[in-house]
């Protein structure tokens, strides 16, 4: 075995040890037992594939649990529930617990009527929570910040995982917004599944993929729910025992010479990704001229004829192509029609909105240069004028304002001010 964090080779050592106790304790129900010794056995594989525990004095722990300042409910789902907190330099964090009142226990009390072994089955899941998010690191999984294993009152009962805060992956709200962002979403997700298929501890899937196990970070799209993964390729003897099944679709794999189905964890994560992602996510809105990749991307994964890889390099182009600017049409000097004015903002007021604009208060687009601002000004009935200021996109491009007047000039040395000539309310 390789050495472990210390926390959590302790809690797994009290994990273990206390499974191992419950026998002599107390009378458990005989598939309880089956139950927490096969959770047993797959901690122990993961405890033992575990990377590298990070240095101690950068990990937070039950000091900082304890004087967490604005403490509130975050959400739950069948076996855990999160919490936020602010630490003490203001960083907001998530807290990770076992959900007492959760399906996943109520399932359990039912089964066995065994509170305490019920709790140490949940546990379980945590502690495999936290092992995997030591032993994988990717600005697509959340940051497991370090965790806190309270066992004042009963040994192993109460583990908290102290993780990056995000916010909940809002499909709806996701759909409302410009396409550049949904790309980003799904270009997080395929760079993420490229980590996962050869990540340190193996080539992992995630069996669980609904978008509820996913977090936005400043636009970012991260896992958060990683206790339904696996590290392992399902074993086979042949080619039948190589079926990837989903509800709708079925692929035939193949069984490598090393006896397992070699590949289907990345081909699991890429099928779920396109039919929990790509498909709502991908090609709503997006320019038409890159409709055809999008198209071909959703096709090929669709049909699982791009791995991981692939994949990866069709979306790298399809950025590659945006941020050029190349899927604009060439189109003749529009910039001729409007008066150029440097060094000016116009006065903040209400105005026109457009969909699907940066700001619900008024139609602010992405832009590739002022040439593409004017023919979007065109296509715009009410506008008048637009203004390109010095904020930009995470591809780059820069957020022009569009109006539908062009009065209350005021100097400002990063904005520029474009005003149709035709436009009638052209008074200074
Ligand atoms: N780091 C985080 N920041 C903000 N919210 C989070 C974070 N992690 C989880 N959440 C929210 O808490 C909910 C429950 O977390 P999680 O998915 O880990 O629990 P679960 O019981 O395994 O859920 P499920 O039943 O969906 O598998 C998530 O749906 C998510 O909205
Ligand atoms: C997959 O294999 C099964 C037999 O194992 C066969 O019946 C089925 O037609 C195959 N499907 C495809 C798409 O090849
Ligand atoms: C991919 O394209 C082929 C040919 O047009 C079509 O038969 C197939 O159904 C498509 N697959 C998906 C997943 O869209
Ligand atoms: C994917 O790319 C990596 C290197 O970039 C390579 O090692 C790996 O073999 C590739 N996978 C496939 C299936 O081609
Ligand atoms: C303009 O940009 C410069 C450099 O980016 C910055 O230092 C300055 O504060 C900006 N001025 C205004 C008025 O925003």
């Amino acid at each position: 075995m390789q050495p472990l964090g210390t926390g959590l080779a302790l809690a797994a050592a009290l994990f273990l040890g206390s499974v191992a106790l419950l026998k002599l304790c107390s009378p458990r129900p005989a598939a309880l037992l089956r139950e927490l010794r096969a959770r047993q056995r797959d901690l122990s594989l993961y405890s033992s594939a575990a990377g590298s525990p990070e240095p101690l004095s950068a990990r937070l722990g039950c000091a900082e649990v304890a004087s967490l300042s604005g403490f509130g409910y975050v959400g739950s789902g069948f076996s855990k529930v999160v919490w936020k907190g602010r630490l003490a330099d203001g960083r907001g964090i998530a807290l990770k617990r076992i959900h007492r009142e959760g399906s996943d226990m109520r399932r359990c009390l039912q089964l066995y009527g065994d509170p305490e072994g019920c709790q140490r089955l949940a546990t379980y899941k945590l502690l495999k929570e936290v092992t995997l998010l030591k032993g994988l690191r990717h600005p697509g999984i959340v940051q497991l910040y370090g965790e806190c294993y309270d066992n004042s009152l009963d040994p192993g009962r109460r583990v908290t995982a102290l993780l990056e805060l995000g916010s909940p992956l809002e499909m709806i709200q996701l759909l409302q917004t410009p396409w550049e962002e949904r790309f980003k979403v799904c270009l997080s997700l395929v760079r993420l599944l490229r980590y996962l298929s050869r990540s340190p501890l193996g080539s992992v899937a995630l069996l669980d993929f609904q978008p509820r196990q996913f977090v936005m970070v400043d636009g970012d799209l991260k896992v958060t729910d990683v206790d339904d993964a696996i590290t392992e390729e399902l074993t086979c003897r042949d080619d039948a025992d190589c079926v990837l099944e989903f509800p709708t679709k079925s692929f035939n794999l193949t069984c490598a010479a090393a006896g397992r189905c070699e590949g289907i964890n990345e081909k699991r994560n890429l099928y779920n990704a396109y039919r929990y992602f790509f498909t709502y996510l991908l090609p709503h809105t997006a320019p038409s001229a890159l409709k055809p990749f999008l198209y071909d991307i959703m096709n090929a994964t669709g049909d699982l004829r791009y791995g991981i890889n692939e994949t990866l390099e069709a979306f790298e182009k399809v950025l590659y192509l945006y941020k050029a600017g190349l899927h604009l049409p060439k189109r003749s000097q529009p910039l001729k029609e409007y008066r150029i004015l440097k060094g000016f903002h116009l006065q903040e007021a209400q105005d026109y909105k457009c969909w699907p604009s940066y700001s619900h208060l008024s139609c602010l687009l992405s832009i590739h240069n002022e040439d593409e601002a004017a023919v979007i000004c065109n296509s715009h009935p009410q506008c008048e004028s637009f203004i390109v200021g010095e904020h930009r996109t995470w591809t780059g491009r820069h957020l022009a304002t569009f109006r539908s007047s062009s009065t209350d000039l005021i100097p400002d040395a990063n904005s520029t001010v474009y005003i149709k000539r035709s436009s009638a309310s052209r008074k200074r």
